[in-house]
């Protein structure tokens, strides 16, 4: 019950168990979590660790809540060992409890065995993980070999515990009708480790930190330096000569300019500040776009001034917790942006903005949710926290965005662009295969997609592998680098589409920043059959499942960073510009 209030006060990621104040007396009981087993090659994909032959001790049992929604949405489903752990007494080896292995329990531990199924604890908030068993193939035919001895070295400092280590050890070959017995051992040593650096030792800098990485940063920041360079050479330039001309082309006698001496993005002043097509979509798009971005800026500063790997789904609670916070955000920016529009439809718009990404995420992680139910994975969301999220999606979230749509529209709903949109619009000339706004589009993600793309290859290793991700600078400094290089990118293209006298800009820029997203997800494929040694339908489909979510929200960040950026070129170079 406390997890539902806690959820719907939206604070669930502060609430705290008594379990959690790390601080233990001689003898006092150290409680071990059984969490997952899995197999190695895919890290998402999980199974309660009962649903193996396993048993418990018999130690009494304690319920476990899920304490965060961020821990149930990451499919943590701890169950009491039942093993006696006592603080810094050891115990010798123990057997704790006995299982006969029938001919399913059988069966299914070999398929563990022969997939490599490893399986993860948790002992005062610390990951342990452990193999089940090993495949000895000195034999023929080869011998399917089950650990039942677990050995935990136990490191402490004062009153807390530092360090653990798992020794799996008592290898049987397992037979139907065998009995097994599961023996453990508790083994207390000193360490001189400070509390606070305890995680130090699952993080890997020579990974995170290695050249490449550095490297690469530095890279797409030496791209960003030449790029803004190029941007400002062209535009000046080429501005200042397009300037020059069109006012040659003033003095000269009307009839001339009738005659049609006068070409390019000068010529579609009556047309360039004409809303888009499908303008609701449009404002929606980018209100989500807006939202995404502070969110991601939010959530990268505090998991940089938090150290949010040391607890168990805390990053994502926080980032559920920024979103529903942020949700004006979305509001204001779309609801602001459809009024300039001229809309009518302004609850529609507003709920599409506010549930454009949302909706998509409900919709592939109930696919997902079928597919984990229908495989008994610790994947499935729980009733209740599916609940919760409805209730946020409805209770905050739609409020909040409502506030600021309505902010949005009595604030900066009022257009006032520098030139008068005509009544009809101009025909669009034929142009040239290469300032088509498709192949715009196309080509304007290829070097956004170059800056982050060694980013892109860290980030899903730490998400599809055993890497704990902790160097959020790089991916601020990333994020950073990414939205100046999109809006150059997208300057440039809506330069040369304008030039083509082709006023439909602010689609095109926005789906020219939006394209860097098709490159991620072409790259997930990518990572997925080269990187990766996953299989199956449920690896597969959370795989895309969830790649499509990231690339979607990458899209309308990058999108609206576009377009953003592009809308206050265009209104610059038609400020400055003597429009008759
Ligand atoms: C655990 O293993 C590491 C690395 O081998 C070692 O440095 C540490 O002292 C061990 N901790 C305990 C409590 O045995």
């Amino acid at each position: 019950m406390r997890v539902y209030v806690g959820l719907l006060l939206l604070c669930s990621f502060l609430v705290e168990a008594d379990e959690h104040d790390h601080i233990y007396e001689v003898d006092e009981e150290v409680v071990l979590w059984m969490n997952t087993v899995g197999p190695y090659s895919n890290r998402q994909e999980t199974y309660t660790y009962f649903s193996l032959p396993f048993c418990k001790g018999d130690k009494q049992s304690i319920g476990h809540y899920h304490e965060t929604i961020g821990e149930s949405l990451l499919g943590v489903e701890l169950e009491f060992s039942g093993l006696d752990i006592k603080f810094r007494t050891n115990t010798p080896k123990t057997i704790y409890c006995k299982r006969v292995l029938s001919e399913t329990d059988y069966k299914t531990l070999l398929y563990a065995i022969q997939n490599s199924y490893y399986y993860q604890m948790y002992l005062d908030d610390m990951p342990i993980w452990g193999m089940i068993g090993e495949v000895d193939s000195t034999v023929k035919p080869p011998a399917y070999k089950l650990y039942t001895h677990k050995r935990l070295d136990l490191g402490y400092n004062d009153k807390q515990v530092i360090d653990v280590n798992l020794t799996s050890d008592g290898r049987v070959e397992i037979k139907p009708g065998l009995e097994i017995e599961f023996s453990y051992e508790v083994i207390w040593s000193q360490s001189e480790v400070p509390f606070a650096d305890r995680f130090d030792k699952y993080l890997d800098p020579s990974f995170f930190q290695h050249r490449i990485h550095w490297f690469s940063i530095f890279n797409s920041f030496m791209m960003v330096v030449f790029l803004v360079g190029l941007v400002w050479m062209i535009l000046v330039r080429t501005l200042r000569k397009d300037y020059a001309r069109y006012q040659k082309d003033d003095s000269l006698d009307d009839l001339d300019a009738d005659l049609g001496d006068e070409y390019g993005w000068k010529q579609v002043h009556g047309d360039v500040f004409r809303p888009p097509t499908m303008p609701l979509l449009f404002s929606s798009c980018i209100g989500a776009g807006y939202h995404v971005f502070t969110v991601a800026v939010i959530t990268i500063l505090l998991a940089i001034v938090g150290e949010f790997y040391t607890e168990r789904g805390s990053l994502l609670s926080a980032a559920i917790f920024v979103y529903a916070a942020c949700s004006p955000i979305n509001g204001y920016a779309g609801g602001s942006m459809y009024a300039r529009f001229g809309g009518r439809h302004w609850i529609r718009q507003m709920l599409l903005g506010a549930f454009l990404l949302p909706s998509l995420v409900c919709g592939v992680a109930f696919l997902i949710n079928f597919i984990a139910i229908y495989y008994h994975a610790s994947r499935a969301i729980p009733f209740t926290i599916m609940l919760a999220v409805t209730a946020i999606c409805l209770f905050v979230i739609l409020p909040l965005t409502l506030v600021g749509t309505v902010l949005g529209r009595n604030m900066a709903g009022h257009a006032d662009y520098p030139c008068r949109v005509n009544a009809v619009p101009r025909p669009i000339p034929d142009k040239k295969w290469f300032v088509q706004p498709w192949l715009i589009t196309l080509m304007g993600g290829v070097l956004p997609f170059g800056s982050i793309f060694i980013e892109m290859y860290f980030i899903f290793t730490s998400f599809w592998a055993y890497k704990i991700y902790y160097v959020y600078g790089f991916m601020l400094l990333v994020t950073l680098i990414l939205a100046v290089v999109t809006v150059c990118v997208t300057i440039v293209c809506s330069y040369f589409l304008l030039n083509a006298e082709d006023y439909r800009w602010r689609w095109t820029s926005f789906t020219a920043g939006a394209s860097t997203a098709i490159y991620v997800y072409l790259y997930s494929i990518y990572y997925f059959f080269f990187k990766t040694k996953m299989f199956g339908m449920f690896q597969t489909v959370f795989y895309f499942g969830y790649m499509g979510i990231f690339s979607a929200a990458l899209g309308l960040m990058t999108g609206t960073i576009g377009y953003v950026g592009t809308a206050k070129f265009v209104r610059k170079i038609y400020n400055t510009v003597k429009i008759d």
